[in-house]
């Protein structure tokens, strides 16, 4: 269940986001299928796909690069990053996610850095510049201040360095995700206050949370492209996507490479964007 509009300030809201994301974890360490990463070829498929879109940008791939992967999460992509030849840095508000972040990469014997911090203050949090920051599938919809946010990705980068992001398509959050046709329900354009959801169950897995209010903030495309501009990153590419990689909607469908919507609705409302910028 989620209202549309909620009166709430950031730091209350991110204190309870936090609460619910502490626990997601457990219920996300059961679910996303970490055996799968015994197999020392094995990456995430956010990430495979991610790097063949890096490639063009990237033609020798992210070995020997410094990432920085901000809302990491439990550690998968990051992980696979550093499979794939990065000295990766996980940076995430979330103790338990990291904690299970660090866990994985000690059990599979990966190097990596795990930073505890709100990514609006990311900067500050985390030592050294990096080549690349890495972050999407979930995560500028938990930022109320996306200048804010684009200004930690810029300040983090060294000239020449890459910002890379897939995520889910604002037109999305917009849709009603529990009717069975494409029904538009919430805000596509924001004003600063966030959509509170009260929910028990997260995107994977039957597992309940504790803690089921949450407060994601809606930011239009055109807020993203222009808060990176403004961070002083040129846009290199723009790209919109049909295939998500979670279920969003009951209705949604398998594919190869995720969920999609059913039969012609795949070519009405698109799933993710991709952006890749650089520092000059
Ligand atoms: C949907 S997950 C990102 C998905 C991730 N790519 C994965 O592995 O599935 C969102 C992440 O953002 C984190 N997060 C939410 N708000 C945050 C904030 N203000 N600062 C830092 N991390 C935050 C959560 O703890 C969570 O790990």
């Amino acid at each position: 269940m989620s209202d549309d509009i909620a009166d709430i300030g950031w730091e209350p809201a991110r204190e309870a986001n936090r609460a619910n994301w502490n626990d997601r974890v457990p219920l996300h360490v059961d679910a996303y299928g970490l055996d799968a990463f015994d197999d020392p070829e094995h990456l995430s498929d956010v990430v495979r796909t991610d790097l063949v879109a890096l490639g063009a940008f990237l033609p020798d791939g992210v070995a020997g690069l410094d990432v920085c992967h901000l809302q990491c999460h439990i550690g998968t992509d990051t992980i696979s990053l550093a499979r794939a030849g990065a000295r990766v840095t996980g940076v995430d508000f979330s103790r338990p996610a990291l904690d299970a972040a660090a866990a994985l990469a000690d059990r599979l014997g990966l190097e990596a850095t795990w930073v505890e911090s709100d990514a609006l203050e990311a900067r500050a949090a985390v030592s050294g510049d990096f080549d690349l920051v890495y972050t999407g599938i979930g995560a500028i919809c938990w930022l109320a201040d996306l200048d804010r946010w684009a200004a930690q990705v810029a300040a983090l980068l060294r000239g020449g360095g890459l910002f890379y992001i897939r995520d889910g398509h604002p037109m999305l959050d917009a849709i009603d995700e529990t009717r069975d046709e494409l029904v538009l329900r919430y805000r596509y354009f924001g004003d600063g206050r966030p959509r509170r959801w009260d929910e028990p169950g997260t995107y994977i897995g039957d597992g309940t949370v504790e803690h089921t209010t949450c407060y994601e903030w809606p930011h239009p495309v055109s807020e993203v492209v222009g808060a990176l501009i403004g961070a002083g990153l040129r846009i290199l590419r723009l790209e919109e996507g049909q295939t998500l990689p979670w279920r969003f909607a009951p209705r949604m469908v398998e594919t190869d490479g995720g969920y999609q919507w059913p039969g012609i609705e795949r070519d009405l409302v698109p799933c993710t964007f991709t952006i890749v910028a650089r520092k000059d």
